[in-house]
Order: C-alpha cells, then structure tokens, then sequence
C-alpha cells in the first residue's frame, strides 16, 4: 500500500493510474476508521481496480466551536486497517497541504440545501466539505467516489457540486452501517460515556417509530415528528435538535408523506452532536 502526504504525489499517481487504463475508487474520509467507513473501502474495492482512501480531518468544515481539536485520530492504526483490507493508496495530506498559506478559493454549495438542517446549525459546514472534496476530486481523479446514506445532506450537496462543476465522476452512495443496537456508527461515538451510549440508540428506535407510522399509513408530518420528541423527550441525556420529515432531494419539509420521505434526526447526547436518517418508502 503507498501512502502520499502530498498533493503533487498524489495526483502524478492518480494520473499515471488513468494513463495506464485503470479505474479508481476515491474513499474520501477524515479517518478513525470504523466498519461504516469499510463498507465504502469494500465497495470501491469491489467495483474499481486502484482505490484510494483520504484520510484528512478537514478544518475548512468545522465551526469556530466545534470538535476540530479533539475530533479522533488514529492515523496508524487506520493505515493497518486500511492496508489488511487490500486497499492501494492512501492519501493522508497535513492542513497547509491542502490550505497552504494564501489560500482563498472555496466551492460555495448556494441555492437551498445548504441552508437548512445541517447547513442551519453549522454555517459554512457545507462550504467547508464542498471545497475540500472537490479538491480531493481534483487531486486523484476518481471514477467512482463513495459516501455514506448516514450523512445524507452532504451526499444530496457532493452529487450537485459534482454535477454543477462538471466533475466526471460517478457517485455512490452506501447504506448505514450500525451497532448491533442500532446506533448508525460514527467517529463521533468515541466521545459518549457509557451511560450516553446506552441513551443513543434511541435516535434509531424513533427512526424506526416514524418508519412504521409511515409504513402504517400516517400521511401528516407533524403526527411522526410529534411522536419522534416524544421518544427521544422520554430518553435521558438525548436533546433533540431537529426532527423532519423531508423530500427526500430537496429536504425541505413535506406537508404530506408520499411514497418516499426521509426521516431525519438530530440530537445531542450530553455534548456530542449525533445525526441519523432513514429513507422510508411505501
Ligand atoms: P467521515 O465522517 O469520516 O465519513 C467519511 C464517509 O463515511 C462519509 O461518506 C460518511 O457518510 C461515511 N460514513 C460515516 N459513518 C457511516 C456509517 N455508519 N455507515 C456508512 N457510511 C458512513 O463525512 C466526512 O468524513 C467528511 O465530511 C468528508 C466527506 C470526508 C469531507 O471532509
């Protein structure tokens, strides 16, 4: 497995890869790999000959007063794990490498998306992701890229930038991996005491309450949601953020469930931010 700290490496890689007639398979990720992030690693090995994993903390995409300091880090461990799974090219570049000094050109996601949920609570999140995958899209020319459904606004908002940018890359998006309990897997899990991570799973157990409802036949948005803070209200430790039933390409909320809707979550457990979703269809 090579490993490539720089842009300029990466990309002379990337290109010769192209040139010789192979197929890539970009992972983009921020790293302390869990078995969400390796079912990406394994459907890119699966369907590209060369796959590429970033590992990158991106400080473009966190606010002033979130977890950029104290985001996990695990750099060696994830390259051994990465390097058992038969992945070929890990691209793990410092912060002055992919924002040097003078650097002043970010990809702006504009126009809806960006502004509620996610982009509401985080101002300039989406700014920040937009601009540094369409950096790692650049830099080792992907055919194929994969993300994960559990982050699904940043999906909906890569697919449009990918579009509107002209970048001739296909992407993929993989289901939620989960805990056996059904806490989508995170990173972020690492920071929940153990009685917040007895609490979380809650997050899921009302996804899959608005699942049945909908299932069932309820067609009023306002019924599931009132349900959802009811659940997560009778969790202790668990603040609700937001709960929307959404359309599930433009996310704003829908006044009546149709066939497909997507419910989306967001709540605190203690001081840790965890999101969730699930694409419910009848
Ligand atoms: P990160 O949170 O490390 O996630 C990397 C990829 O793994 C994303 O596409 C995310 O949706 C996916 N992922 C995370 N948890 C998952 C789970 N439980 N099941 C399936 N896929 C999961 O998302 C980012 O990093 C960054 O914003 C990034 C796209 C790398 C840009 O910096």
């Amino acid at each position: 497995m090579r490993i490539f700290k720089t842009a300029q490496e990466m990309s002379v890689f990337s290109r010769k890869t192209r040139r010789d007639g192979k197929s890539i398979g970009l992972v983009p990720t921020m790293g302390c790999l869990h078995e969400g992030h390796l079912s990406l690693v394994k459907s890119s090995l699966g369907s590209s000959e060369l796959t590429v994993v970033s590992i990158f903390v991106n400080p473009a995409q966190f606010g002033k007063n979130e977890d950029f300091d104290k985001y996990p880090r695990n750099l060696e461990k994830d390259i051994a794990l990465l390097k058992d799974s038969g992945v070929d090219v890990v691209f793990a570049p410092e912060a002055v490498e992919m924002y040097p000094e003078g650097f002043l050109t970010f990809v702006e996601p504009q126009g809806g998306l960006e502004e509620v949920l996610e982009g509401e609570i985080r101002p300039g999140h989406f700014r920040g992701v937009a601009t540094v995958v369409a950096k790692l899209f650049n830099i080792t020319d992907p055919d194929k890229a994969f993300f994960g459904q559990k982050d699904a606004q940043q999906c909906l908002i890569i697919k449009k930038m990918a579009q509107d940018l002209n970048f001739s890359v296909e992407i993929l998006i993989m289901p939620t991996v989960r805990e056996t309990d059904g806490l989508a897997k995170s990173s972020r899990n690492s920071y929940l005491s153990a009685k917040e991570r007895k609490a979380a799973p809650a997050i899921f157990k009302a996804l899959q309450m608005a699942q049945h409802m909908i299932e069932l036949g309820e067609n009023n948005p306002a019924a599931v949601t009132a349900e959802i803070r009811k659940m997560i209200g009778r969790a202790k430790l668990l603040d609700l953020e937001y709960a929307v039933v959404a359309d599930p390409e433009t996310l704003r909320p829908v006044e009546s469930i149709g066939s497909r809707a997507l419910a989306l979550i967001a709540a605190r457990v203690g001081t840790t931010r965890l999101i969730d979703n699930m694409l419910i269809e009848r």
